[in-house]
């Protein structure tokens, strides 16, 4: 992330990116407030819990510690999520550092790291058999196939929506599918999976900042309902877009369009 906050840019131009500069730069400011006593808040609930002998505290402090830690370092991750945010939306394309990408190393990075960050995949249930049970992953692409594109910013953009396949989804046996096919000139990433769906009322509304689908059944609801949208702005400084195909029920899937350079 470091490259991206380098190239930030403060547009000037017109009332429009004078609006989205102040509000981008609230949320970095915001987010990095908070970081601060986040990290004392994380850093001394950690620091406890490893020292801690036996029976120097009760039961219920150190359940009480341990929620504490675990809910912090939750919140740690929204707000990276958040600077992330504001970083990538302060971006022009001529920051953009273009080069040949390996479609199927990038695919297979990105969903064995999604899959390896463990809450992603724990499914709300009293049966902790169906617990942690790794997403079935299909990867279908040659394996010489190379787009052009900014390969850090890629990744964000298929993680974004390999997380949202896993966690929006309520199957034991989870399917993901990327794939990768040309169309009319253009290169198509697209990211397959078996889960919830999302319903053709909200489909034009989960590119909009901080949208979520507040009837998604399972309560699993984290985030910001950024992921979309940074997904879109990662495709728009590509010159490229994004679209949607779900059925309700039976599962979603979002494709990445850039086009060939
Ligand atoms: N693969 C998917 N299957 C079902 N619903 C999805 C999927 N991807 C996104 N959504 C819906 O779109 C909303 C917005 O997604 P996103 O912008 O990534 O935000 P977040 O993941 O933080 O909720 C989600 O809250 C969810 O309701
Ligand atoms: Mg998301």
């Amino acid at each position: 992330m470091e490259e991206i906050k380098k190239h930030a840019h403060h547009t000037t131009a017109g009332d429009n990116s004078l609006a989205k500069d102040a509000a981008t730069r609230v949320l970095s400011l915001v987010s990095h407030k908070l970081k601060t006593p986040l990290s004392i808040i994380n850093g001394y609930s950690e620091t406890i819990l490893a020292e801690l002998k036996p029976g120097e505290m009760s039961n219920f402090s150190i359940k009480a510690l341990e929620d504490i830690n675990k809910q912090g370092e939750k919140l740690s991750i929204l707000i990276d999520k958040l600077v992330r945010f504001a970083n990538i939306s302060d971006l022009l394309p001529e920051d953009l550092q273009k080069k040949e990408i390996n479609v199927r190393k990038i695919f297979s990075e990105v969903s064995s790291k999604c899959i390896l960050r463990d809450d992603s995949i724990t499914i709300t249930s009293s049966d902790n058999t169906i617990r942690d049970r790794a997403p079935n992953v299909e990867i279908k692409c040659d394996n010489d196939t190379k787009i052009y594109a900014d390969g850090a910013l890629l990744s964000i953009a298929l993680e974004e929506l390999v997380d949202n396949a896993i966690r929006f989804n309520n199957n034991v046996n989870k399917k993901l599918r990327l794939f990768y096919y040309e169309d009319q000139g253009k290169d198509i990433l697209a990211v397959a999976d078996n889960g919830v769906g999302i319903r053709e009322q909200h489909i034009g509304k989960i590119f909009h900042k901080f949208y979520q689908v507040d009837d998604f059944f399972t309560g699993q609801i984290e985030g910001w309902g950024l992921g979309l949208a940074l997904v879109k702005r990662i495709m728009n400084l590509h010159g490229g877009n994004i679209t949607v195909r779900s059925q309700y029920g039976v599962g979603t899937i979002i494709s990445l369009v850039f086009p060939k350079q």
